[in-house]
């Protein structure tokens, strides 16, 4: 899996470095062509010779020092990257890749790539726990950054706690496990749809719904992560939008419902997470409707369903949908997936605890046309969109689709 693939290796800051020697060492004895690249804090460590040594190839500190006239260093070894994996990632790397900050060779080259890129973020158990600290992690995770978490025990500064850079043969797992994923979606186009839609009452006043577009965010990183070619229809929402993927913003379901049906016959697979409005007021006012002491109904109309449509139209496509359900989850999933063609259908109970719109983390069943059934257990939104995809692949793979 590592055999002639190229591999930079970040080493920013931090005691940890010292293993960072032996994932290179383990990286290059796979037969990965691995580039060094450290921090200045970071050869305060271990000294650059250890890690050209190990790598058998120069190591990069000085975004500034260029050896090979005919290249820009920084964004040469970017391109070439097949992974980009920082270990250990301190506190400080972290917040810079959280904001973009490019103020040395690691951080500029993290920018530049379009590799997948996994960090391990390294530090004290209190810096760990810092709500700044966790809150760069989620933007990176946001950003489709790969986190390997730090294991608990006994950490250099004395402490115990969780903040322990993971092993060497964790960090070479995750690796394979990211260059794999990345070959078996590899050209192919994905649609996905996140987030709520938004259907004007007025000016000022608007329905939707309680969806935060996490799932369908997971998915189109997970997708982009394993080599598709992904492009995100979303709604409104918080969240930002993974590096690597085309995003088209719509804010009410008939400019999704356009946006989708132009970009149906040139993808391979559409996944419909979004939380789509099922109504919409006949009339939307042009300006404020003042409030007085009556009481106010507003008309409402069905929206065109968007997945039901594509089933209609469905060439190659594999079709997936997603379906929030308060009871008989199985009987409404199966019922939804043949009324509207789909492919998969992956149903979750929004009444249960950890599952739904705004949370984390999701359980969810997954539903094929072919009678294939899986159940999973609580897990995070990202773990789910890998159970997803695995199952769209697999699918793909018996029914020829993919
Ligand atoms: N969906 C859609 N267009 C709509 C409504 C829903 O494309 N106007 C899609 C959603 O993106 C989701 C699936 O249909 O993938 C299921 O949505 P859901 O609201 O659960 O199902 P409905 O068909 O609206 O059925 P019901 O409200 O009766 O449960």
């Amino acid at each position: 899996m590592l055999s002639n693939k190229t591999i930079v290796v970040g080493v920013s800051g931090g005691i940890a470095a010292f293993k960072a020697a032996a994932l290179v060492s383990k990286l290059t004895q796979a037969g990965a062509n691995v580039h060094v690249v450290m921090t200045e804090a970071a050869t305060k460590f271990v000294t650059p010779l250890t890690f050209q040594a190990l790598a058998r190839n120069p190591v990069y500190t000085d975004t500034f020092t260029e050896p090979d006239p005919t290249k820009i260093a920084h964004i040469d070894t970017a391109d070439q990257a097949d992974l980009v994996l920082i270990a250990p990632a301190s506190a400080n790397s972290l917040a810079k890749l959280a904001h973009g900050i490019a103020d040395n060779m690691l951080t500029t080259l993290v920018l530049a790539t379009q590799a997948p890129v996994i960090l391990a973020p390294t530090m004290n158990v209190n810096m760990y726990e810092h709500p700044s600290v966790q809150k760069n992690l989620k933007t990176l995770e946001e950003y489709g950054y790969r986190l390997v978490e730090p294991g608990a025990g006994f950490l250099a500064c004395g402490w115990i706690g969780k903040g322990r850079m993971a092993e060497p043969e964790e960090l070479v797992e995750a690796a394979e496990a990211t260059l794999a994923e990345k070959t078996s979606l590899v050209g192919k186009r994905v649609l996905v749809t996140a987030g709520p839609t938004r259907e004007p009452i007025d000016p000022v006043r608007y329905f939707t719904n309680y969806s935060s577009g996490k799932m369908g965010y997971a998915l189109a990183r997970e997708a982009m992560l394993r080599g598709a070619n992904v492009t995100l229809v979303t709604g409104p929402t918080a969240l930002s939008v993974p590096p690597g993927v085309d995003v088209i913003d719509v804010v009410t379901s008939q400019e999704m419902y356009e946006a989708v049906t132009t970009l149906y016959e040139h993808v391979d697979v559409v996944v419909k997470a979004a939380a789509v409005a099922d109504y919409r007021p006949v009339k939307t006012y042009e300006q404020k409707r003042k409030k007085n002491q009556e009481s106010w109904s507003v008309e409402l109309e069905a929206t065109t369903d968007i997945l039901q449509m594509l089933g209609r139209t469905k060439q190659k496509q594999v079709l997936v949908g997603f379906a929030a359900e308060s009871e008989d989850l199985k009987r409404y999933a199966l019922d939804k997936m043949e009324r509207k063609s789909l492919d998969l259908i992956v149903a979750n109970d929004i009444t249960a605890a950890g599952a739904g719109f705004d949370g984390d983390t999701n359980i969810v069943s997954i539903f094929t046309r072919d009678g294939r059934h899986e159940e999973h257990s609580e897990k995070s939104k990202t773990e789910v969109a890998s159970h997803v995809l695995d199952a769209i692949e697999a699918y793909g793979k018996r029914s020829g689709h993919l």
